[in-house]
C-alpha cells in the first residue's frame, strides 16, 4: 500500500453533501483504521468565515455511533480554510496549509498525496478545478498524486456535459478525475458482476431466450424536501435515471469484460450504452406528485417530472426484444431500490400454474439488501397443487455480523487506492447523455406532460399500464 502524507480537502465543507455524506464517510474510514492520524490531514474549504472548531461543531452531529474519544481524535485531524471559489488568495492559503503539514511530516519527504472532494454545485467546478490546478497540485514525485472527486450533475444534457468535460479535461487527465456515482458503491450493485459471471446458474439464462423483461426501480417515500429549487432545474430523469439507474442497467446488461481491470469493465459499459435505441415517446410515462408546487422555490407552471418510467431497448444479440424499464419516483408509497428480472413462462404448462406468476429474480439494493428468486413449488400437503414461493438470500440474516459499508466510504477509499473501476469514465458519461438528451429536450419543450399523481401512491396509473403493455406480469406483493 502507498504511504506518505495524505491530504484530503473537502471543498464546500459546510454544505449538505459534505455534512451528510463526505465527512461521515471519512469518519467511518478513520474508525476502521484506513486513515491514520499522523499520516492523514483533512481540510474543509468553504466561503463561510468560521474557525477550525466552528467547522468541527457543524459536522459533529452527523458522525454517528462513535465513542467520544474516537470522535475527538477524528475532529482533531480537520482544519478549516475559508476562501471563495474563484479567487487565488483562498487557494494559495489552502496550499500553504496543506504544504505546512506535508513538510512537517517525518517520513518519506516528497511523497505527497492530495485528494480534493468537490462537494459543490457544478457551476463552480471549472473555476475551482482551475484554482486547484494552478495553486494546489501535489509536488510531483514518483508515487505522489493529485486526484479530484466530482459529483453529478455533470451538465444538463449532452452539450453542456461535453463542455464541462472539456473544461475539466484541460486541467486534469482521466486518471486524476473521479466522477462519483454513489450507486456504484452500493454492496448489491458491486455484487452484480460476480453474480452474473461467476455463477453457472445465470450464465446460460441471461439473454433474450429466457428473460422477458427487466425493471430497475427507485422509489422514495418523501418529496423534494426543501430541494425543490434545485430539483426543478433537473427533474427525476437527470437526478436518478440518467446516472444511478443507468449505471445499474449497464451492469445488468453489459457483456462479460475481458478482465476486471477498470478499463475493460468500462469498455463494456460504454458498448451496451451505445447499443441502446432512441427512446420512444409512447414508452415513457412522466408524473408529478400533488403538492410538488407548494414549494415556494418551484414555479407554478412547472412541468418537471418527479416520476418517470422509461423503456430502454438494447439493440444487440443478447437483448433484442427485451424491454428494460427504468422507473424512478419521489413521494411514492415506499422507499426502495431494486432490480426485477422477469423470466418467460415455462413452455408446456402441465401444472396449469402459469397464472400464479412467473419466475422472477429480484435484487433489492436497499433497504435490507437481499436477493430472492420467485419460483413455483409444490404446495406442501397431500394435494398436488402448486404455489409461488421464494429462494431467499437476505443479507441481514445471512451476514449478521457484517457491517455493510456506506457507498461513499467505499468510493473514497477506492480513490485513495487509485481504483477507478467504480467511477464513470468520460466516454461513458457521454454515451449516457446521448440516450437521454433527445427525450429531455422534448420534455423541456413541453412535448411530453408530467401526469399528476397522489403523494404516497404508486405513481401515475399509466406507468403500471406501460409495464403491462411491454409484457411485465405483475405478481403478488409487488
Ligand atoms: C441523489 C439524488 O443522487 O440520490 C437524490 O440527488 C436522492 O434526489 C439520492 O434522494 C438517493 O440516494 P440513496 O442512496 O438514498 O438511494
Amino acid at each position: 500500500p502507498e504511504s506518505g502524507c495524505l491530504s484530503i480537502v473537502v471543498l464546500g465543507a459546510s454544505g449538505d453533501l459534505a455534512k451528510k455524506k463526505t465527512f461521515p464517510a471519512l469518519f467511518n474510514l478513520f474508525q476502521q483504521g484506513f486513515l491514520q492520524s499522523g499520516e492523514v490531514h483533512i481540510f474543509g474549504y468553504a466561503r463561510s468565515n468560521i474557525s477550525d472548531d466552528g467547522l468541527r461543531e457543524r459536522i459533529r452531529g452527523y458522525l454517528k455511533g462513535a465513542s467520544e474519544e474516537h470522535l475527538s481524535q477524528f475532529l482533531k485531524l480537520i482544519k478549516y480554510v475559508s476562501g471563495s471559489y474563484d479567487s487565488s488568495e483562498g487557494f494559495e492559503l489552502l496550499n500553504k496549509a496543506i504544504s505546512w503539514n506535508e513538510t512537517s511530516e517525518k517520513n518519506q519527504p516528497g511523497n505527497y498525496r492530495r485528494l480534493f472532494y468537490l462537494a459543490l454545485p457544478p457551476s463552480v467546478y471549472p473555476s475551482v478545478c482551475k484554482m486547484i490546478r494552478t495553486y494546489c497540485m501535489a509536488p510531483s514525485s514518483h508515487t505522489g498524486w493529485t486526484r479530484v472527486i466530482v459529483e453529478k450533475p455533470f451538465g444538463k444534457d449532452l452539450g453542456s456535459s461535453e463542455e464541462l468535460s472539456s473544461q475539466l479535461g484541460e486541467l486534469f487527465n482521466e486518471q486524476q478525475l473521479y466522477r462519483i456515482d454513489h450507486y456504484l458503491g452500493k454492496e448489491l450493485v458491486q455484487n452484480l458482476l460476480v453474480l452474473r459471471f461467476a455463477n453457472r446458474f445465470f450464465l446460460p439464462l441471461w439473454n433474450r431466450d429466457n428473460i422477458a423483461n427487466v425493471q430497475i426501480v427507485f422509489k422514495e417515500d418523501f418529496g423534494t424536501d426543501g430541494r425543490g429549487g434545485y430539483f426543478d432545474q433537473y427533474g427525476i430523469i437527470r437526478d436518478i435515471i440518467q446516472n444511478h439507474l443507468l449505471q445499474v442497467f449497464c451492469l445488468v446488461a453489459m457483456e462479460k469484460p475481458v478482465s476486471l481491470s477498470p478499463e475493460h469493465i468500462r469498455d463494456e459499459k460504454v458498448k451496451v450504452l451505445q447499443s441502446v435505441d432512441s427512446i420512444k415517446h409512447d414508452e415513457v410515462v412522466l408524473g408529478q406528485y400533488d403538492g410538488y408546487k407548494d414549494d415556494p422555490t418551484v414555479p407554478n407552471e412547472s412541468n418537471t417530472p418527479t416520476f418517470a418510467s422509461v423503456v430502454l431497448r438494447v439493440h444487440n444479440e443478447r437483448w433484442e426484444g427485451v424491454p428494460f424499464i427504468l422507473k424512478a419516483g419521489k413521494a411514492l408509497n415506499s422507499k426502495k431500490a431494486e432490480i426485477r428480472v422477469q423470466f418467460k413462462d415455462a413452455p408446456g404448462d402441465i401444472f396449469r400454474c402459469k397464472k400464479q406468476g412467473r419466475n422472477e429474480f429480484v435484487i433489492r439494493l436497499q433497504p435490507s439488501e437481499a436477493m430472492y428468486m420467485k419460483l413455483t413449488v409444490k404446495k406442501p400437503g397431500l394435494e398436488m397443487a402448486t404455489e409461488q414461493s421464494e429462494l431467499d438470500l437476505s443479507y441481514g440474516l445471512r451476514y449478521q455480523d457484517v457491517k455493510i459499508p456506506e457507498a461513499y466510504e467505499r468510493l473514497i477509499l477506492d480513490t485513495i487506492r487509485g481504483d477507478q473501476q467504480h467511477f464513470v469514465r468520460r466516454d461513458e458519461l457521454k454515451a449516457a447523455w446521448e440516450i437521454f438528451t433527445p427525450l429531455l429536450h422534448d420534455i423541456d419543450a413541453g412535448k411530453l406532460q408530467a401526469l399528476p399523481y397522489q403523494t404516497g401512491s404508486r405513481g401515475p396509473p399509466e406507468a403500471d399500464e406501460l409495464s403491462k403493455k411491454i409484457g411485465y406480469v405483475q405478481t403478488h406483493g409487488y
